[in-house]
């Protein structure tokens, strides 16, 4: 079909700092379903993704989980791996950045940029953020990232520059001629105006630690690891290999499609990715798109906050494409939308099994009583009413728009247009009553209900086409249920209405979306608590490092115990085993507080929102510890606060701080910190 054509899409690499959550399975199955798409297309498609295991946050992690870096990355990214596997993800490539190929490129691309005059050396001093692994221009010692408002560290090391100040008019230009390479609109935006607001040298080695790809000629620096994990998508399809077969790839797929991306790596993609390729002579992606965050109990879900949902528990209840279709139809793709289990089991209930699975079960189950399994034929005249052209004229929009807007990553829309035949198709069914029309049993009642069943069966046809890439299981079962072969191989682009085939015996009829059990909602939310307790030391380690050790430290009531009281046991065991500096201990500000009112946070049986003075200031403060204290008891009473902590919302409140507390017992019950003599309100703890 569409010979000679190729389609390179990519996810970002994941670190392997944690475990997979729903956030990475949202970016890699939205490429998995266009990647889907694409081979329906007939397009000779390359879909990589993979893990990045370099850099201080992963050696951090390591050493923070008892392992050596290697054996520690060994686990998590067969994680990653496993992962998507059973999620049925069809990845063409899987890289890992301690692949020996991947860090042979690596070498060659630095080379090559430093051969062409855009490396230096010089020395550096400035702030750094393990967590984002990013160089902060602004502010001094523990200011905030600006990505992820945890404090940076200050690093100052002599280093290589690369001249990134040598390509902002040659980056502008590029936004320029190519306004579809960075989407959406917003944020070709804001990435033009970081780069107008000046661009200054970046540093791309450091030498402080060792895990990382040493730089040619000088191994006592390893190569920053951003550069490192950006050349994965160059190295993937043989970038720096010299096997002939490698280069042929090369050549074949890059430069990339598509590398899909989530907001807050825009900067590394759209403005250092462009410029080392360019400074390497490279060719430049020909579009980078960036999605929104998936956010819960209404933050970024994310492994530091330890506010995540796992992939394998929806599967285990509703399945593959359960957890496919919902964060495709729910979330706007390009914003920020919010995950919730509750809206999650009405999809399910609404859009699939009543939705998509009724139509199926209903047509084929007419088709099978009432003209023995076979498609029956639509009656071209007298049996035929504006309904009918009604339908088929629907199909012929909804194949046009679905497309149109899936092409432009509007999976949320184009979803909500297939949807609109689902419903069409299932009114027209209730209109037309078929059940009744079958009862009559004369001639021209018959050639009337062959004309409803084949025009259900048929927009089912389409439907079920279209939405493949999105619930490639159940719609591979509808396909074959309809008597059909191969709907991999059915190009979405050239489906027509009436080719539906006469006579085509049905496949065994099978409930498709099987209603969720009744408690579905309460089952994910358990599995999800005790994955959180029993895995606690696995996630901890993981989360431990970054806000250097916060969540170890300060008990947990603001922001795990509501969820995770077990977790931070763990997470206190592994921090030790880590051992952290007095520096790392001392960028925790513990002060004294004393409580100045407390209530009950409505809808929330744990959390209390209290107001805290910290001699400076009063401080609004969630914490989960309202199973084990009434709000009265607490006013007047001192305690500890991590004071230094970013502010996150629970329940819509923002909570300012942490108390610190022992947690213990099955429970996690929480036992606030407290003092023998009196302290005035405000003293630090060090
Ligand atoms: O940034 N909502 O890796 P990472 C939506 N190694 N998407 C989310 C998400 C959420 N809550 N959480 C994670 C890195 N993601 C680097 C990338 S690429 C050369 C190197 C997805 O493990 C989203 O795609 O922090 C985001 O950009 C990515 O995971 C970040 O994964
Ligand atoms: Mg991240």
């Amino acid at each position: 079909m569409s010979q000679g054509q190729k389609f390179y899409i990519t996810t970002p690499i994941y670190y392997v700092n944690a475990r997979p959550h729903i956030g990475h399975a949202y970016t890699t199955l939205a490429c998995d379903a266009i990647a889907r798409q694409k081979r329906m297309m007939g397009v000779d498609t390359y879909f990589l993704t993979g893990t990045d295991e370099h850099g201080q946050k992963i050696e951090r992690s390591a050493n923070a989980a008892g392992k050596s870096p290697k054996e520690f990355t060994d686990e998590v990214s067969n994680e990653f791996r496993a992962l998507w596997d059973k999620m049925g993800i069809k990845y063409d490539g899987f890289i890992r950045t301690t692949d020996e190929h991947h860090q042979r490129g690596v070498q060659e691309m630095f080379r090559k940029i430093r051969d062409n005059g855009f490396i230096y050396k010089a020395k550096y001093t400035g702030q750094y953020c393990v967590s984002d692994e990013l160089y902060v221009n602004e502010g001094g010692p523990g200011s905030p990232c600006p990505i992820c408002g945890n404090p940076t560290e200050t690093v100052s090391e002599e280093n290589y520059f690369f001249k990134l100040s040598a390509f902002q008019d040659k980056l502008l230009k590029l936004f320029e001629e190519q306004p579809e390479l960075i989407r959406p609109e917003t944020r070709r935006n804001e990435v033009i105006s970081f780069v107008r607001s000046g661009l200054r040298d970046l540093s791309i080695s450091r030498a402080s630690f060792k895990w990382g790809i040493p730089v040619p000629d000088d191994p006592s620096h390893v190569i920053y690891v951003w550069m490192d994990a950006l050349s994965n998508y160059c190295t993937a399809v043989g970038y720096g290999s010299p096997s002939k077969r490698d280069q042929q790839m090369f050549a074949k797929y890059w430069p990339a499609d598509v590398h899909m991306i989530g907001k807050e790596i825009v900067r590394f993609h759209c403005v250092y990715w462009p410029a080392f390729l360019m400074a390497a002579e490279l060719e430049l992606p020909k579009s980078i798109v960036a999605h929104g965050w998936l956010l819960f109990e209404e933050s970024k879900m994310s492994k530091t906050r330890g506010n995540i949902v796992r992939a394998e528990t929806i599967i285990d209840v509703l399945g593959n494409d359960a957890l496919r279709y919902f964060l495709l139809r729910e979330v706007v793709f390009g914003q920020d939308g919010t995950f919730s289990f509750d809206s999650l089991a009405q999809r399910y209930d609404s859009d699939l099994a009543n939705g998509l699975g009724n139509l199926t079960s209903r047509t084929l189950t007419m088709i099978q009583r009432y003209f023995h399994g076979k498609i029956p034929y639509p009656s071209p005249t007298a049996a035929r009413t504006a309904a009918e052209d009604g339908i088929a004229q629907l199909s012929a929009v909804v194949i046009r728009n679905y497309n149109q807007l899936f092409g432009d990553y509007q999976f949320s829309r184009a979803l909500e247009t297939a949807w609109s035949l689902v419903a069409a198709v299932n009114k027209y069914i209730v209109d037309q009553e078929p059940w009744a029309v079958a009862e009559k049993g004369d001639e021209g009642s018959l050639a009337r209900l062959a004309t409803i069943l084949y025009t259900s069966a048929e927009a089912l046809r389409i439907v079920t086409a279209l939405v493949h890439p999105v619930i490639p299981e159940s719609s591979a079962k509808i396909w074959e249920q309809l008597g059909l072969k191969k709907i991999e191989q059915v190009n979405p682009q050239t489906l027509k209405w009436g080719e539906l085939k006469l006579g085509t015996k049905l496949g065994k009829v099978e409930a498709v979306f099987p209603r969720a059990e009744k408690n579905a909602v309460e089952r994910m939310q358990q599995m999800e608590q005790d994955r959180i307790n029993q895995a606690g030391a696995a996630t901890a380690t993981a989360t431990a490092p970054e806000p250097a050790g916060v969540g170890a430290v300060a008990g947990q009531p603001a922001t795990q115990a509501a969820a995770a009281p077990n977790a931070t046991a763990a997470a206190a065991q592994s921090a030790t085993n880590g051992l952290i500096s007095i520096d790392d201990f001392s960028k925790v500000e513990l002060r004294v507080g004393q409580v100045k009112t407390a209530e009950k946070v409505k809808g929330a049986d744990k959390l209390l929102r209290l107001e805290v003075d910290i001699g400076t200031e009063v401080r609004q403060i969630v914490a989960g510890i309202a199973l084990a204290y009434a709000p009265e008891s607490l006013v007047g009473r001192k305690v500890v606060i991590v004071a230094n902590l970013a502010p996150r919302k629970l329940r819509g409140i923002e909570s300012n701080g942490m108390i610190v507390a022992a947690s213990f017992g099955e429970q996690g019950t929480p036992v606030l910190a407290g003092f023998l003599e009196d302290v005035p309100v405000g003293a630090r703890l060090k």
